[in-house]
């Protein structure tokens, strides 16, 4: 069967992105999030969802193994593939940031930023025209400025509560992330009709959930 096949990231991006397509008109059975399935798919509607890590979602997708991915526009921003950003589908707000412990400057001489996302961090400050070195983590990331492994961080923020839950305050806004749906150029071309029709259908319901 010709399935169109998408990478989305586990959990409540792929329950939220679920409520979109259901919007938008796809037949899905009920509680297929509730699967420990790393492939599900729908025959009814020739889809077939692919259940990845956040940042592994353009990976599929730029590999062509999946036609289309839910991704967030930090992982897109941090890892520039040669994905197509085809709507932004207006779920998952949060921000990204810089944050640190409260009424402190950057260290003069090698003030250290640690993050996960050390692209948009490194751009951020580059931009800023300031020189610093930026310490790669890949989690928890409120624990470096708490016991001295950075000044800085650069980390997303949802609600805030982590912040504020470790003594910690923002400095800067960097950028608004939403998801996005994204897709491989070679697939948008194979089967630009479906692609485009279900990335319409998309537009509309994200548009009907903003009014
Ligand atoms: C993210 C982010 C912050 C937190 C922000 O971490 O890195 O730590 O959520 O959310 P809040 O503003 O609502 O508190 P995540 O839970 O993805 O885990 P991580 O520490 O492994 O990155």
């Amino acid at each position: 069967m010709d399935f169109l096949t998408i990478a989305m990231p586990k959990g409540r991006i792929f329950e939220e992105a679920l409520e979109l397509l259901a919007a938008a008109g796809y037949q899905l059975p009920e509680e297929m999030e509730d699967s420990r399935k790393l492939i599900v798919e729908v025959p009814e509607e020739k889809l077939r969802f692919i259940l990845a890590k956040p940042m592994d979602v353009p990976v599929y997708v730029e590999h062509g193994v999946a036609d289309l991915g839910v991704a967030g526009k930090d992982v897109l921003l941090e890892q520039q593939r040669s994905v197509m950003e085809l709507v932004d589908l207006k779920i998952s707000y949060c921000y990204m940031a810089t944050a640190g412990l409260p009424d402190t400057k950057m260290n003069d001489v090698a003030p250290r930023v640690a993050t996960k996302y050390p692209s948009i961090a490194t751009s951020f400050y580059k931009e800023k025209g300031e020189q610093v070195e930026i310490i790669e983590l890949n989690g928890s990331i409120e624990l470096a400025p708490m016991i001295g492994l950075a000044d800085r961080i650069v980390d997303i923020v949802s609600t805030g509560r982590t912040l504020k839950e470790n003594g910690l305050v923002e400095y800067e806004k960097i950028v608004d992330i939403t998801s996005r749906l994204i897709a491989n150029p070679v697939s948008y071309r194979i089967k630009q009709q479906r692609i485009r029709e279900m990335a319409k259908r998309l537009r509309e319901a994200v548009e009907a959930e903003v009014e």
